[in-house]
């Protein structure tokens, strides 16, 4: 059988990143060009620089990126792109260089959903075995998924406000924690105590999340506090806040691992890099006797590699785009 070789193309948010992957399981060449540090002088990522940086750099990264891999176009199977979702105006640069490139080479065009291609950066580490659970965690999601087979997306729940990585941001902006606030509040909790009384949110028996009650819980605290005249402890402020995430991520996946009847969870998305969350499910896990898979961290935040892998199964899957591709901001999984 012929290698399938996926040109992989990810733009949705702030990093323009370009990967080939070989049947979907070998990665021969990624590049991540992240804009981290010119968002980071705004607190967050600012949109429109986001695209216009995109657009500077896609062609450079693309070229860069078969350069490392030393191949051709003439290599390539088919192309796969994240068309959504993420900001408009950064998916569209990824989306029309997708379009144009397969147009001019006559190739295959893959549309990818951005969560499906987080999932499958754990089939860069494992192979993905089926039944499973995933446990999306990111900026912009965080939802329990039930796969019953390759490419097949049930959604057994979701945040019903922010997202886990939107409410580490917050958190972080409030305490006055620099950007990028995720990979800092993590850092820096295991520095200090669980000490500030913060609630559990939505410790109920549905599969569901809410943190935006504890991202106010946070709000409160930290007010209060300077109203007192006290400063807050930002490592216990970051340590309390962390093992309340951790506790309801562990406990509504644990529970659905069982009901499910299911021993393979896997992991995905920017927040999948915490180490909070890896230590408690790998503790949990193996109690339990669950197969547990992590993407390695370079595949936890946003890059292509993970949508090349995933375009290699929606490729096996007949799935194709025309050249009139459009990105969608947002878009349910499936
Ligand atoms: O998946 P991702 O790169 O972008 C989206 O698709 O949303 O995730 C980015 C999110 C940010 O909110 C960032 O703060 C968070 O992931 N993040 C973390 C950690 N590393 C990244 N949150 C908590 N702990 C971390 N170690
Ligand atoms: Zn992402």
């Amino acid at each position: 059988m012929n290698d399938v070789i996926i040109l992989g193309i990810e733009s949705s948010c702030d990093e323009t990143s370009v990967s080939i992957v070989k049947n979907g399981c070998t990665e021969i060449a990624t590049v991540v060009l992240s804009q981290m540090d010119t968002h980071a002088n705004y607190g967050g990522v600012v949109p429109e620089i986001a695209s216009r940086m995109h657009v500077e750099n896609i062609t450079i990264v693309i070229e860069e990126c078969l350069r490392k891999a030393n191949l051709t176009m003439e290599d390539i199977t088919a192309i796969a792109v994240t068309y959504g979702p993420g900001l408009i105006g950064s998916l569209l640069v990824g989306v029309v260089a997708a379009s144009t490139l397969a147009y001019i080479y006559q190739k295959p065009l893959v549309p990818v959903h951005h969560i499906a291609g987080h999932i499958y950066a754990n089939n860069l580490e494992r192979k993905m075995e089926f039944p499973l659970i995933a446990l999306v965690v990111s900026g912009g999601h965080t939802d329990l998924i039930y796969m019953k087979e390759n490419y097949s997306f049930e959604k057994i729940g979701g945040t019903l406000d922010d997202a886990v990585g939107e409410a580490y941001d917050k958190v972080a902006r409030v305490a006055d924690i620099p950007y990028p606030g995720g990979p800092l509040v993590d850092k820096i909790s295991h520095e200090g105590k669980d000490v500030y009384p913060l609630p559990l949110p939505l410790d109920d028996d549905t599969y569901n999340f809410s943190f935006s009650g504890l991202k106010s819980a946070v709000i409160n605290l930290v007010h209060n506090e300077e109203q007192r005249g006290n400063t807050i402890c930002k490592e216990d402020l970051a340590c309390s806040f962390q093992s309340r995430v951790v506790e309801i991520l562990s406990k509504k996946t644990m529970r659905a691992l069982k009901e499910y009847g299911v021993n393979h969870l896997i992991v995905a998305g920017g927040v999948a890099a915490n180490s909070g969350i890896r230590e408690k499910l790998k503790e949990l896990c193996e109690q339990e006797g669950v197969e547990l898979t992590f993407p390695s961290m370079k595949y936890c935040t946003d890059n292509a590699a993970m949508i090349a892998t995933a375009g290699y199964f929606a490729y096996q899957l007949g799935r194709r785009a025309g050249y009139d591709l459009k990105a969608k901001a947002t878009d349910p999984l499936n």
